[in-house]
């Protein structure tokens, strides 16, 4: 599936002009997306185990606590540590049931267990960054932010954006705008880029997104911001996000019990992709190539997709616009 607008959430929804849509700068939050259809296909029952990967504001951790009250109990993950402390206040209420954790969800399989979860009912990420990183200008992930380009979900490890920006080649740099945002113009942009270092370092935000627009034509009638790719890019680069993907992904095979369920949202089509074609061949099992008569491989499907990917309903993105290009992805541990 590709996208009809495949990164207009990739710097988390803000508009040509960089502001945040669906007045996300006034109003201070995140609010849960799909979050009826994710406790829905979840379905936590009383005395079940989820894992909710990706906590961001806790808005759906919130909904399976107390869709599994008295005594679900969820793990809850998440790179950031601010976004740990914040959900650890949000939760409070529900004491003991919950368990928290700054982790990447890459090590989901160790950390996991490690925790007390090692057969559970539910696994949920919803991948991507919060309102709250994007309106936090100390973190550089949208266009207005004046502070450093860091783009960092956890601060404390890896190499800022600004890092990169000042030490890659412009040949490695166009390579990264291409790979991970799919930019037409990565060639003049990193050309850009490395010919403005050379007097002035590259550290904010705002920085990087007028030397986008002074090296992109202009468009008439554009929707997302000229910087958007190598906004997305960047973040993708920095977190590694796809690769940590993959890990999490593999992960639902070891923890998730039989009947267990995965639910995904994804916002961009490199993301969904990945979430996609993982799902297919874990439906299908077998890996044998066509021309093989009968199976020599012995895999067994382990996976039962629970319907197509959907987008929020109409009601929901007239409400919060941000999460337009969400595209929600289930499926179900079968036993192998
Ligand atoms: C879209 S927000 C989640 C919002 C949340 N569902 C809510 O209701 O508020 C995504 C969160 O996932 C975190 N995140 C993204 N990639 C991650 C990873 N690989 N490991 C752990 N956390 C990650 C981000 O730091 C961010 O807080």
């Amino acid at each position: 599936m590709t996208f009809k607008d495949p990164l207009d959430a990739a710097a988390g929804g803000i508009t040509a002009d960089g502001s945040l849509e669906g007045g996300a700068e006034r109003e201070v939050g995140h609010l849960p997306v799909m979050a009826g259809e994710v406790v829905e296909i979840l379905a936590p029952r009383p005395g079940s185990l989820q894992i909710d990967a990706t906590l961001g504001g806790a808005g759906h951790a919130e909904r399976i606590l107390e869709a599994s009250a008295p005594d679900g109990r969820l793990l809850g993950l998440d790179a950031d540590g601010a976004a740990i402390a914040r959900s650890a206040r949000r939760l409070a209420r529900f004491g003991d049931r919950v368990v928290l954790r700054q982790t990447n969800f890459g090590q989901l399989a160790e950390v996991a267990p490690e925790a007390g979860f090692r057969q559970v009912d539910g696994l949920f990420l919803d991948l991507g960054l919060s309102s709250y990183q994007l309106v936090d200008v100390e973190r550089g992930f949208g266009f207005r932010a004046g502070g450093r380009l860091d783009m960092r979900f956890d601060t404390g490890r890896g190499r800022p954006a600004a890092d990169l920006l000042a030490t890659m080649e412009a040949g490695e740099l166009a390579a990264l705008f291409r790979r991970y945002g799919e930019e037409p113009f990565a060639g003049r942009i990193a050309r850009t880029i490395v010919e403005s270092r050379s007097h002035t370092p590259v550290v904010t935000a705002e920085q990087l997104a007028a030397l986008v627009e002074r090296a992109v034509p202009t468009s008439k009638g554009r929707r997302i911001h000229p910087a958007t790719r190598v906004f997305q890019a960047l973040r993708i680069a920095v977190n590694d996000e796809l690769t940590n993907l993959e890990a999490g992904l593999a992960a639902s095979l070891v923890l998730l019990r039989p009947g267990g369920r995965l639910v995904v949202l994804s916002y961009h089509s490199l993301e969904d992709r990945i979430v996609k074609r993982f799902m297919a061949a874990e439906q299908r099992g077998c890996i044998c190539p066509p021309e093989v008569p009968i199976c020599v491989c012995g895999r067994l499907p382990r996976l039962r997709l629970l319907g197509k990917s959907r987008p929020p309903s109409v009601e929901e993105i007239s409400a919060n616009p941000r999460c337009r290009s969400a595209r929600l992805r289930a499926a179900e541990r079968v036993a192998a």
